[in-house]
């Protein structure tokens, strides 16, 4: 069967990241998602430093409206990111019939209940793992691997820029300045850290969380956000001398509320804000730019998810598995609509007997 075809919008560290891995493990991807995955044509606005990152056989072209208008794309990827021209090409990709991909956690927290309605109207997907917490299958976890669970609650170091900060801040007694800049240059902090220092790249996060987990549409407006930068060294050092950590957590949690008639309604809290967490929480132990997502579900207990939440090729890794998940609803093939109810080995016949 021909490749399924894929437009990318954007080519960033997270776009250079998605050829990468797609190229290395093009073989793997190809079983599992039962048909190749080819991203054919890239739209970004500086098409020359583009050309350098996909090399031969992929259509570089500096307007994305081009992309969308090509009848053999199947697949939009948008790594754009914001809430501007992101969300005019998002809503015109699904108007053209294109299932979308996106790491856009700022479109969907705001946007998402528009783009979602406008996506099953026209009977498209819209996939969004890398949105939250980069390489952590944490979408999935919630929407699949949790779905026997009423949620209690979610609390996560969602932002792997301000874990980084408060780590560094903590363990080498650096400067917040000094750390941040140092964030920025491996690649973590957003175009503008406003909104990871200010918690609202968090909160964000915690928004989409909170909608796939509660059910609620996307209510990013009634999120309590409260960023570190208020924060001193000295802050730090008094939470630790009483044994805990302070970390920017993302919290979303059922709480009954009474109402008129002395029903208990449910109402959701939503906030993100800096944390006092004791030192032998194994999330207090997070360090660094690693992201940890602790959910509690009446029937499951307590689970925990870990790893990296920002970067290169661990959040490709999440774009990729939409992709894969994407392809293989779209291919008609039954075996392939029930991927995690099928048993399919990848390499069986690699092995040494
Ligand atoms: N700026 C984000 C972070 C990137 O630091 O976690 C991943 O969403």
């Amino acid at each position: 069967m021909k490749p399924i075809q894929v437009g990318l919008l954007g080519i960033g560290t997270v776009g250079s990241g998605t050829f990468e891995v797609l190229r290395r493990n093009q073989e793997e991807i190809r079983r599992r998602a039962g048909r190749g995955i080819q991203i054919t044509m890239v739209a970004d606005l500086d098409v020359a430093r583009a050309r350098a990152i996909v090399g031969e056989g992929v259509t570089v072209v500096g307007d994305a409206r081009e992309v969308i208008a090509n009848p053999e794309i199947d697949i939009v990827i948008e790594l754009i990111g914001g809430y501007g021209i992101a969300k005019a090409l998002v809503m015109e990709a699904i108007a053209a019939g294109k299932h979308v991909v996106t790491a856009n956690k700022a479109l969907l927290a705001v946007h998402g209940t528009e783009i979602f309605a406008a996506a099953s109207q026209r009977g498209v997907m819209v996939a969004f793992e890398a949105a939250v917490a980069g390489g952590i299958p944490i979408i999935k976890a919630l929407r699949e691997g949790l779905t026997a669970n009423r949620i209690q609650w979610i609390a996560g170091i969602i932002n792997g820029t301000t874990n980084f900060i408060l780590s560094e801040m903590r363990g080498k007694g650096l400067d917040f300045d000094v750390v941040l800049k140092e964030a920025q240059r491996l690649g973590y902090a957003e175009a503008d850290p406003t909104f990871d220092i200010e918690g609202v790249d968090a909160a964000h996060k915690a928004t989409i969380m909170s909608a796939i987990a509660f059910g609620i549409p996307v209510q990013f407006d009634k999120a309590h956000v409260e960023g570190i930068t208020k924060l001193s060294a000295i802050d730090i050092r008094y939470a630790e001398q009483l044994g805990y950590r302070i970390k920017l957590l993302g919290i979303a949690k059922r709480r009954p509320r009474p109402n008129a008639a002395g029903d208990a309604a449910v109402g959701i809290e939503l906030r993100v804000h800096p944390s006092l967490v004791p030192s032998k929480r194994l999330i207090a132990n997070v360090e660094g730019a690693m992201n940890a997502v602790v959910v509690q579900g009446d029937a499951v207990g307590t689970t925990l998810y870990y790893g990296k939440g920002a970067g290169s090729e661990p959040t490709a890794s999440a774009v990729i598995a939409d992709l894969v998940d994407v392809t293989r609803l779209h291919t008609a093939d039954p075996h392939h609509r029930v991927p995690h109810l099928a048993f399919q080995p990848d390499a069986m016949s690699d092995l040494p007997v």
